[in-house]
């Protein structure tokens, strides 16, 4: 299944992509986790990319590109699928991955979008910890730690991210109400596109994509059992 996560920041959409790795048997690819990967690693193209996200604006498309044709050639991207969270952002972004896609002889299978209400997304951006060493993600009030500031599976340290400042998360949502939302429209007339309610349990909404995607738990059970 070669699906793309679409939504505002903060909709659920890593949530959702760490969920279904194991139902697709399909790789995460996450952009923001690439290019926040590439900062820590000091790597050129982290200095330039930093600037920008420190600010909520989007990255240059080529930087982004470079990063996702990289990781889309690695040995766990290629056959089975892939899960894209955070990439796409723009139309430009998207033609650039129909080329990539074509010289493999493969295309998406699905676009779902998942959406949220801007004061849900302020509410669950301003309350969400990252796990410093293996990347989990809670909530404060929503999906807690049960020790404060530390992971449950690995004793990490729980930080907040830098770009998560209420008014960067506001620009954040301008950027994508400008560059993202036209994909609904550019992945509807490809007929690709599925939307889906992004309120509620991140069981109840895991299960609405599954259903959009023609899965269902039930096969999913026999799937994971098999
Ligand atoms: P990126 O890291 O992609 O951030 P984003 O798209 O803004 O999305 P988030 O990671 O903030 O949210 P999410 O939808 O994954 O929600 P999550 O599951 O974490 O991008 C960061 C920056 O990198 C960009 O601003 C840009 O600068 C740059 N960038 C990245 N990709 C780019 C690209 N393609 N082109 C150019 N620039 C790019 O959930 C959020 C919180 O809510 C968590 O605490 C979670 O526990 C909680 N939660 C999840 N689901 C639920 C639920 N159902 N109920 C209650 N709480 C929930």
């Amino acid at each position: 299944m070669r699906l793309v996560l679409l939504g505002p920041p903060g909709a659920g959409k890593g949530t959702q992509a760490r969920m279904l790795e194991a139902q697709l048997k399909a790789p995460q690819i996450a952009s923001g986790d690439l290019l926040r990967a590439a900062v820590r690693s000091r790597t050129a193209l982290g200095t330039e990319a930093k600037g920008y996200m420190d600010k909520g604006a989007l990255v240059p498309d080529e930087l982004v590109l470079k990063l996702i044709n990289e990781r889309l050639g690695q040995r766990d991207a290629q056959g089975g699928g892939f899960i894209l969270d955070g990439f796409p952002r723009t139309v430009a972004q998207a033609e650039a991955l129909a080329r990539m896609l074509e010289t493999r002889k493969e295309r998406l299978d699905k676009v779902v979008a998942i959406i949220v209400p801007d004061d849900e997304i302020i509410k669950r951006i301003s309350g969400r910890r990252t796990c410093r060493n293996c990347g989990a993600m809670y909530h404060v009030i929503y999906d807690p730690p049960r020790n404060v500031n530390l992971c449950n599976n690995c004793n990490g340290e729980l930080y907040q991210r830098e770009d998560d400042a209420e008014d960067t998360v506001r620009m954040r949502l301008e950027v994508y109400a400008e560059s993202t939302k036209p994909l609904l429209d550019h992945y509807g007339r490809l007929g690709l596109l599925a939307q889906i309610d992004g309120m509620g349990r991140p069981d109840d909404i895991e299960r609405r994509i599954l259903e959009a995607i023609g899965m269902n738990r039930t096969a999913r059970t026999v799937e994971a059992k098999g």
